[in-house]
């Protein structure tokens, strides 16, 4: 049995260019296994809570008592979605050269001390297991080819999957998405083929 964690943080939700490329994702899978199960973590119509007194205080106490507990139960929640899964999917517009604030919040909830990851004197060490993960990114402008935008986004995910202990992370790009109907096929057709490259997805899929 394969579970695929799929977070996604569009404003546009299901109409996003990057959601509707990871259906064909996760049909894919499904066609492959059909033993397959899905959790799906919609940061947009779900908003995850802003992050509470409680809650840094919780991660800074080595004491984990019962109000301790309390503050953290949304945080155990999206660990156990993450620790009940073997695969990972995101699907993440880029905002202002990064991840959008309501992944970033999801990222605040996940990767906790002594929980997550330790830090140790060699750095800090992942305690989740490593799985496939393909990372769906959308942008309006250019990330890759003649004069690319900066990109903070690819290396702080890299960085923030691998603390937490995933290290096999796959990118594929949904870019120029500014650009009107011709750019946008071509995003399509790139981010399909990269994904193909990748086996990710197959020629035959519609
Ligand atoms: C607040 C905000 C900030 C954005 N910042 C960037 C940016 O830094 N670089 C970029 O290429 N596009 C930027 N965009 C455009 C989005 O990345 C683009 O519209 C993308 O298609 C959104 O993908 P989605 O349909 O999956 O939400 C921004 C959009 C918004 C709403």
């Amino acid at each position: 049995m394969h579970n695929t964690l799929f977070v996604h943080a569009s404003p546009h939700g299901k109409h996003a260019l990057g959601y509707r490329l990871a259906q064909k994702i996760l049909a894919k899978e499904t066609a492959r296994n059909s033993n397959v199960g899905l959790i799906e973590r919609d940061l947009l119509a779900a908003p995850l809570s802003p992050l509470t007194h409680r809650y840094a205080s919780a991660l800074a106490s080595h004491n984990i008592g019962d109000s301790i507990d309390a503050a953290l139960t949304e945080s155990e929640q999206l660990i156990s979605e993450l620790e009940q899964s073997d695969r990972l999917l995101i699907a993440t517009p880029m905002h202002n050269f990064s991840v959008p604030a309501a992944l970033k919040l999801w990222i605040d909830h996940v990767v906790r001390v002594n929980r997550t990851f330790i830090a140790s004197a060699e750095g800090k060490q992942g305690l989740l297991q490593d799985r496939p993960s393909t990372v769906l990114v959308s942008a309006g402008g250019m990330l890759q080819g003649d004069n690319p935008q900066p990109d903070f986004l690819t290396p702080y995910l890299t960085l923030i999957l691998n603390t937490i202990g995933i290290r096999n992370i796959h990118f594929v790009y949904l870019q120029g998405l500014a650009f009107g109907e011709p750019a946008i096929d071509k995003a399509w057709q790139q981010a399909q083929a990269a994904l193909i490259e990748a086996d990710v997805l197959t020629n035959e899929m519609p």
